[in-house]
């Protein structure tokens, strides 16, 4: 009898008293060989024994990990880090700075003058491969000005019925011209140095937008001791310091069809949110679904809470007594 009376005990807790880890459960069972290892004084020896053994290993390998290690580089080889910008775009609830044009307004707004910096200054040297005309419209220009825009330069087309290619002005279908036909153009034109796609530039370098800001704001004059090879220029933001591309942003350079004075901190931030937005144009409605679905998520969250209650309240109030039989003596 006492036998089924314990394995009826067991079953309801869930263990098997005769199992080794029982000893809670059941004082009767054996103590296992792992648990006497565990906690007998040779096994701590022998395991902190292992653990120093393997660090003097790892640091005869590779040196000691715990010590400064000499390096053969310099900070200025990673560049000089750059400060946060309060961009426009730059919390979970902000959007790009646009207002969306329309036909009779033209929405003066930071992604069209910075589409005006790239286009009259750096597009001499940088393409934008990913973006087509058609991307600025409702952004930056309405459909209009976008179509002349591209009207205004000529793309290659064809074959036609003879077979012949043929130049044809630009649709709204195509893509933003390339400065240099291929890279060894580019390469040549700018005296070896590569002029990198500008597409995804935010996205590409480490601080993103900041960064570019930085950089096109933080030409300076090399301090004392720091030699820049001829056709090189000086720019700490620039891992290495030495930059082949000049100092392309001054005061004035652009006229804003706006009025907005067009200095040199003032264009680097149109250009970098025009870039920023070319690099991910799909971020207002990122945001815009991400807020969407918190608030569905949060309110299912909500509404199974008070499911889970509603079902569960007659099981957690109801109280369940046992009344053993009385024993007979
Ligand atoms: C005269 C040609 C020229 C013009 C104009 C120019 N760039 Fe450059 N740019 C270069 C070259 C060349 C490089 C490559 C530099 C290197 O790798 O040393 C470069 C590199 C860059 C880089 C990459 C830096 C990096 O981390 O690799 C960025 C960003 C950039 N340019 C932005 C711009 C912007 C924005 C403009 C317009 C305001 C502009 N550039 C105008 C020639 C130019």
């Amino acid at each position: 009898m006492a036998g089924r009376f314990s394995f009826l005990r067991s079953a309801l807790k869930g263990t098997n008293p005769t199992a080794p880890f029982s000893r809670s459960h059941s004082t009767a069972a054996p103590q296992s060989a792992i648990a006497r290892a565990a906690s007998s004084n040779r096994t701590a020896v022998a395991l902190s024994a292992v653990s120093v053994g393997t660090f003097a290993w790892y640091s005869a390998l590779y040196g000691n990990p715990l010590l400064p290690e000499a390096k053969a580089e310099s900070a200025a080889d990673h560049g000089l880090h750059p400060p946060a910008y309060p961009w426009s775009h730059k919390g979970p609830f902000e959007t790009f700075d646009h207002a969306a044009p329309t036909l009779i307004w033209n929405g003066f707004n930071s992604i069209r003058r910075g589409y005006q910096v790239y286009r009259e200054v750096c597009s001499t040297c940088h393409s934008l491969d990913r973006i087509a005309w058609r991307n600025l419209v409702g952004v930056s220009h309405n459909v209009n000005e976008v179509k002349t825009m591209a009207e205004e330069i000529e793309y290659e087309d064809g074959p036609d019925a003879e077979g012949q290619m043929f130049q044809r002005p630009g649709k709204l279908s195509d893509y933003m011209p390339a400065p240099y036909a291929n890279e060894e153009a580019a390469r040549a034109g700018n005296a070896g140095a590569l002029p990198p796609d500008l597409s995804l530039i935010s996205k590409a370098r480490h601080g993103g937008a900041d960064y570019v800001y930085s950089l096109l704001t933080g030409y300076v004059d090399p301090p004392p001791g720091v030699e820049i090879r001829e056709g090189l220029n000086y720019n700490p933001y620039f891992p290495g310091g030495a930059i082949g591309m000049a100092r392309v942003l001054y005061d004035g350079l652009v006229e804003y069809d706006d009025g907005t004075p067009a200095t040199t901190s003032q264009m680097a931030k149109d250009v970098v949110t025009f870039l920023s937005w070319a690099s991910e144009p799909e971020l207002d409605e990122r945001k815009k679904m991400g807020l969407q679905a918190t608030i569905i998520l949060t309110s299912l969250l909500a509404m199974s809470i008070w499911v889970k209650k509603f079902k569960w309240g007659p099981l957690k109030a109801r109280k369940l007594v046992y009344n053993p039989p009385a024993t007979k003596h």
